[in-house]
């Protein structure tokens, strides 16, 4: 069975203090609440990320990073390196995130450098991918996604692609209310496994945890993750909100 994951993408929100007080509600609830089998994972800012990893230790949570530099070190002002998360305790990166993408340029070659260095280094990379509303309204999603995921993930071998996480996040889901329909959503995750058991196996891609992106709410989720492709979430303004997403963590069945 593949993993089903709920990862929470906290962005630029929450000072260290508040960041420690929403870790601490959403891991009480998690204690009290969920009794599933799924994954939690919370990426808050870069700045929390140390204290972040000591209040979930010894608990079912994981801590991921928003991004990471692909070199170890070096004059890159401003930059954090996959060494340096692994050594406070920072088990996943989210990688090309539509906003990376958007706003600093990132492109796939720069992406595929990352997720490698993040592998290299032990973590388990959230590797994202998504089409904007121009390149779906033209239909040309499926190519998009295409280049997206062989450009950004297909240099790794087979060993190296067990530790890499898939989310799906259209980016006309984004922060905007809309959300894929379920059967968009699995439209696109299906697709996704093919291109994957293609490069891969049947086998490797059936292991390959897919993750649905763009507005899910408690309300949502359940129609969600019950599509056969969609193995859980990468959740953004709902996971600001302990209630909501302790209620979108016990979505995933
Ligand atoms: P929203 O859930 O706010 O739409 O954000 C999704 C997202 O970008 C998660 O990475």
């Amino acid at each position: 069975m593949r993993q089903k994951i709920v990862a929470g993408n906290w962005k630029m929100h929450k000072t260290l203090e508040e960041s420690q007080a929403l870790i601490t509600e959403i891991r009480g609830l998690v204690r009290d609440e969920y009794r599933g089998q799924g994954k939690v994972v919370i990426a808050p800012t870069f700045l929390s990320l140390p204290s972040a990893v000591r209040l979930v230790e010894g608990t079912e949570i994981s801590i991921s990073a928003q991004n990471a530099h692909y070199e170890d070190h070096g004059a890159f002002t401003g930059e954090i390196s996959v060494p340096m998360l692994k050594s406070i305790g920072v088990q996943y990166a989210i990688i090309g995130h539509s906003e990376r993408r958007q706003y600093f340029g990132e492109t796939n070659t720069v992406l595929a450098a990352k997720a490698k260095s993040v592998i290299r280094h032990g973590l388990t990379v959230m590797f994202c991918v998504g089409e904007t509303l121009e390149q779906r309204e033209s239909k040309q999603y499926f190519r998009v996604i295409e280049e997206q995921v062989s450009q950004g993930l297909f240099g790794l071998d087979r060993k190296e692609f067990s530790h890499v996480v898939i989310a799906y996040e259209p980016v006309w889901a984004i922060g905007t209310g809309l959300t894929a329909s379920p059967e968009q959503a699995q439209e696109i995750h299906a697709y996704i496994r093919k291109l994957v058991a293609a490069q891969y196996t049947a086998e490797i891609a059936d292991q390959t945890s897919i993750l649905y992106g763009g507005s899910v709410k408690p309300e949502n989720a359940t129609s969600i993750f019950m599509q056969p492709d969609i193995d859980g979430g990468l959740i953004g303004g709902a996971a600001l909100k302990a209630r909501d997403f302790i209620d979108i963590v016990k979505a995933m069945r």
